[in-house]
């Protein structure tokens, strides 16, 4: 928000449960009245419990669902009238790698994840003649305050391995893909999942052994 300031801008900022509809438009109202319009939608919150399927609660599988998923639909459902009515508007949502490829002990995170890709494509055709795309960025395995406890250095090491580009990656990183699909350059791109994860989810290979896919 300083950044924003300091570069001559105006900002604000608001807190509220994206699980719950009601204040998810209070939100979007207040916005419409301080700036007259919502041309960007990011949604990026996010929960996840590292448990077997067998043993979350209802109430752990509900909350995972109800913001990673619901949210993402009252937000979305919140402003796309305002930005039907300006004719533009970008909905860019934060999938995961883990819609993609599975991983035990995130099964609803990735469940949430997979029906994100899902809802970016649908509501991407309903919206697209009226000036909005909508886009997902869908990040592999980032250093985030969340995740530095989770990459001791045999953690870091095994997903080195594994990633392609051989690297974690940054923050920053998700970023900018995030800032490329809200800006004019992504003007003819819609309904699409843009993995920012290194290539991981195309890495099929056997890491520990030399070319090891090559076993036909
Ligand atoms: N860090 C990674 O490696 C990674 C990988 C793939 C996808 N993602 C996705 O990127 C997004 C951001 O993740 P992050 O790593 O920065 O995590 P983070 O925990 O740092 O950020 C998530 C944010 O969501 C907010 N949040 C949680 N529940 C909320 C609710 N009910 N209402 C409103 N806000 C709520 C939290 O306060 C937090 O600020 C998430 O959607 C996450 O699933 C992250």
């Amino acid at each position: 928000m300083n950044a924003i300031v300091e570069a001559g801008g105006s900002a604000s900022a608001w807190v509220a449960d994206v699980g719950q509809s009601s204040a998810v438009q209070a939100i979007v109202d207040q916005l419409l009245q301080q700036y007259g319009r919502i041309d960007v939608l990011v949604n990026n919150a996010g929960v996840v419990y590292q448990k077997l399927m067998e043993q979350l609660t209802d109430e752990e599988w509900l909350q995972v669902l109800n913001t990673n998923l619901n949210g993402m639909f009252y937000a979305a459902r919140a402003v796309i009238p305002v930005m039907r009515a300006q004719r533009h508007g970008r909905i860019i949502n934060l999938s995961s790698v883990l819609s993609t490829v599975a991983r035990p002990l995130n099964g609803p995170y990735a469940t949430s994840k997979g029906g994100i890709n899902a809802f970016t494509r649908a509501l991407a055709l309903e919206v697209a003649r009226d000036g909005i795309t909508v886009n997902a960025v869908a990040p592999g395995h980032i250093l985030t305050p969340l995740t530095v406890p989770m990459f001791t250095p045999a953690v870091t090491q095994a997903f080195e391995d594994r990633i392609p580009l051989g690297y974690l990656g940054k923050p920053e990183w998700i970023a900018d893909a995030v800032a490329f699909l809200a800006s004019s350059h992504a003007r003819y791109i819609t309904g699409q999942i843009l993995y920012v994860d290194g290539g991981f989810n195309i890495n099929g290979d056997l890491p520990h052994l030399e070319f090891g896919g090559q076993v036909e």
